[in-house]
């Protein structure tokens, strides 16, 4: 499903990834460790086409996505991935229900029953009316998980997606996106520093001086 062979990343003079091969199989759950500044977030920027690699090759259901145009990246970008970030990144002045939205409408589809069914499955209904900022941690980051899953993309990318919750609440996050991406199929790319946290993954791999170790 995703494949990268010797991607490298500098940022100015520094070097941060030197050079990354791995692959991922579809419906496949890993994590990625990495000690803080490892090029943890920049990978996955890289795999969700938010950014591009200076060298190196990334496949992605046989297509090379470092050939795309701007154009066909943001289409990748929008109908292929869902992302999950450590501080949820939901939009304040917006309700539960119109953030869960977004994805859909992003792609001109509308479809009141995929939010709705979403929004019972991450355990929030009767609170698609209210705002984030209304909500605890743990539900803000149940909305972004029905974020990132409501338009059906194919792979999740989740950076640090219990990193600003306390243990517990991140231990029921984890539990409820593996149940979700194992029902619906979908391959995960999990980045994070806690092996509490990539214990989830079915595979583990790491990050050490810009190479998997
Ligand atoms: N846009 C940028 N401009 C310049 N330097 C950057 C940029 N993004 C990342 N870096 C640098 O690249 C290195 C890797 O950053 P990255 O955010 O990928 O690390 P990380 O493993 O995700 O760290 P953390 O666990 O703290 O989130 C760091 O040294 C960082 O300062
Ligand atoms: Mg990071």
């Amino acid at each position: 499903m995703i494949r990268l062979e010797g991607v490298e990343k500098s940022y100015g003079h520094t070097k941060v990834l030197n050079g990354i091969t791995f692959e991922v199989k579809s419906g496949e759950f890993i994590s990625v460790m990495g000690s803080s500044g490892s090029g943890k977030s920049t990978l996955l920027n890289l795999i969700g086409g938010m950014d591009r690699p200076d060298r190196g090759v990334i496949w992605v259901k046989g297509e090379n996505i470092t050939s795309y145009s701007d154009e066909q990246l943001t289409l990748y970008r929008r109908e292929k991935i869902g992302f999950v970030f450590q501080f949820f990144n939901l939009l304040p002045a917006i309700t539960v229900y119109e953030n869960i939205q977004m994805p859909l409408l992003l792609n001109g589809i509308e479809d009141r029953r995929k939010v709705l069914d979403l929004i019972r499955r991450v355990g929030l209904e009767g609170r698609e009316d209210d705002y984030p900022h209304q909500l605890s941690g743990g539900q803000q980051q149940r909305v972004a998980i029905a974020r990132a899953l409501v338009h059906d993309p194919e792979i999740i990318l989740a950076d640090e997606p219990t990193g600003s919750l306390d243990s517990q609440t991140g231990g029921i996050i984890m539990g409820l996106l593996k149940r979700l991406v194992e029902e619906a199929g979908k391959t995960v790319v999990l980045v994070t520093h806690e092996y509490s946290v990539a214990k989830y993954a079915h595979r583990r791999i790491r990050i050490r001086d810009g190479v998997v170790s």
